[in-house]
């Protein structure tokens, strides 16, 4: 193979199959498309290089910067891409989330601008968030910048539908799948596939994958949040399915250590999902000769059914994620005072307090109220006489032990209530007395009218 630029070898990734003995589906043959084998290491490459082509030429002319709002692999392809064509590339994001995918950013030559989300940042003079409105605003007509907009922009699904879709097709011997399994980041990806093997095959069922509530698998969206993305179109996905974090991992192990694919935790997650869908479609298939199944696309008799997933990413960058949820895999002790660890009735067994309730116990007992927002948000706007310890770095703190001591009430308080109620279901377990966590969060309290400061 011999190419004249990295951006000719694209696509054209290996479609393979895994080992039967290890999914233990016997009527299905599920495949991996190693979307990890593309040249900057992800799935997104093709995207960032169809979005970023057509206005290159002109961007190179203006020495524009080349910016997208993402904190990984579209920012990273696009970091090289740009740097190919001597342009600077920004990207824009909320707090990065996994160290060393900035770090990686940084050395590719990134410029990053962490900004706070919507619901971290509460300055009532802004009616939206910061996000959209960076957005608006490199969308405007005459932007200097290139913005490839990865969260609206058609190339990105057209990327998929011209390339990944028809190469699944071509190598299954021009048959689509009975089943597609993706997960869902910005929906490029699943959107694209999607419409290019339901034109071979209206029957193919298309599965999305997105992390379970409050979960968070890097990459793609949970279940709360993937309604918000701008080109995800429910009509797209049969079924939307959520997968946890534990079982990403636990699903990337597997790919990892049985199937010699390295993949990251999406491609966990993806062939987690599929197993976990598949098997009972499988077993209906025992003993089947011509009948229509339920669920089952198509009723030929003996016919091998075959199901895809794609494998976004590799492993390597992740090495932090994996420490922080899975140390005992890293060599080191199992995480004892993890959040990881707490059952769904530790955390609804944790105390909680709405505003008035708060209010009052603050002007009665004076409990520590500690703020687990990004530094940004805090500053905008806080709860008088709070400390900001953002969560990442509480985390940190109560590996060691209790922060604080038994005798000092603890409130704490989150954007929405939800983080803040996990880790007082922590404290409780570690056996600090009096912690209760802000129902609702900061944005409740500022609902209700209660008092906020700013720095
Ligand atoms: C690791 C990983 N997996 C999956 C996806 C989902 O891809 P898409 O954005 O096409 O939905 C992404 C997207 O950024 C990703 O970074």
């Amino acid at each position: 193979m011999r190419y004249d630029s990295i951006t000719d070898a694209i696509g054209d990734t290996p479609l393979v199959r895994i080992d039967p003995a290890v999914h233990g589906l016997r009527h299905i043959d599920l495949y991996a498309k190693l979307e990890m084998l593309n040249p900057f290491g992800s799935v997104k490459d093709r995207a960032a290089w169809h979005m970023a082509r057509p206005g290159l030429p002109d961007a190179v002319e203006r020495g524009a910067t080349v910016i997208e709002l993402s904190s990984g692999n579209t920012a990273k392809a696009l970091a090289v891409i740009a740097g190919m064509h001597g342009l600077p590339f920004k990207s824009v994001t909320n707090r990065m989330r996994v160290p060393e995918i900035k770090e990686l950013l940084l050395l590719l030559g990134a410029e990053i601008e962490e900004l706070p989300g919507q619901t971290e940042c509460l300055d009532p003079t802004d009616t939206e968030d910061p996000l959209t409105l960076f957005h608006q605003e490199l969308s405007r007509p005459g932007s200097p910048s290139l913005h490839t907009d990865q969260y609206f922009n058609v190339l990105n699904t057209e990327a998929h539908a011209t390339g990944t879709g028809p190469e699944i097709v071509a190598d299954l011997g021009g048959r689509a799948p009975d089943w597609f399994f993706a997960c869902v980041g910005t929906a490029g990806s699943s959107t694209g596939v999607a419409r290019v093997l339901r034109a071979h095959d209206p029957a193919v069922r298309v599965v999305g994958l997105v992390g379970q509530k409050s979960d968070f698998i890097p990459g793609i969206r949970n279940v709360d949040e993937v309604h918000e993305v701008g080109l995800f179109d429910p009509a797209t996905y049969d079924t939307i399915e959520a997968v946890g974090a534990d079982e990403a991992i636990d699903g990337m192990l597997t790919l990892i250590r049985r199937c010699g694919l390295l993949s990251g935790p999406t491609g966990g997650a993806a062939y987690h999902g599929a197993v976990r869908h598949l098997r009972p479609l499988d077993a209906e298939l025992d003993g089947v000769s011509g009948a229509d199944l339920d669920g089952v696309p198509d009723g030929e008799t003996g016919r091998r059914r075959t199901a895809v997933f794609i494998i976004c990413d590799r492993v390597e960058s992740y090495l932090s994620y994996v420490r922080e949820r899975r140390p005992e895999l890293l060599g080191r002790p199992p995480a004892k005072n993890s959040v990881a660890t707490l059952t769904d009735a530790e955390v609804r067994a944790a105390t909680a307090v709405d505003t008035a309730d708060a209010q009052k116990w603050i002007a009665a007992e004076h409990p520590l109220v500690v703020d687990l927002r990004g530094p940004f948000a805090y500053a905008a706007l806080h709860i008088d006489g709070s400390v900001n310890i953002v969560d990442e770095l509480f985390d940190e703190l109560l590996r060691g032990g209790l922060p604080f001591s038994k005798g000092q009430p603890v409130l704490l308080a989150c954007p929405v209530g939800e983080k803040s109620a996990r880790y007082a279901a922590l404290l409780t377990r570690m056996g600090h007395p009096d912690v209760r966590s802000l129902a609702g969060g900061i944005i409740a309290w500022r609902d209700a009218g209660a008092p906020l400061v700013r720095d």
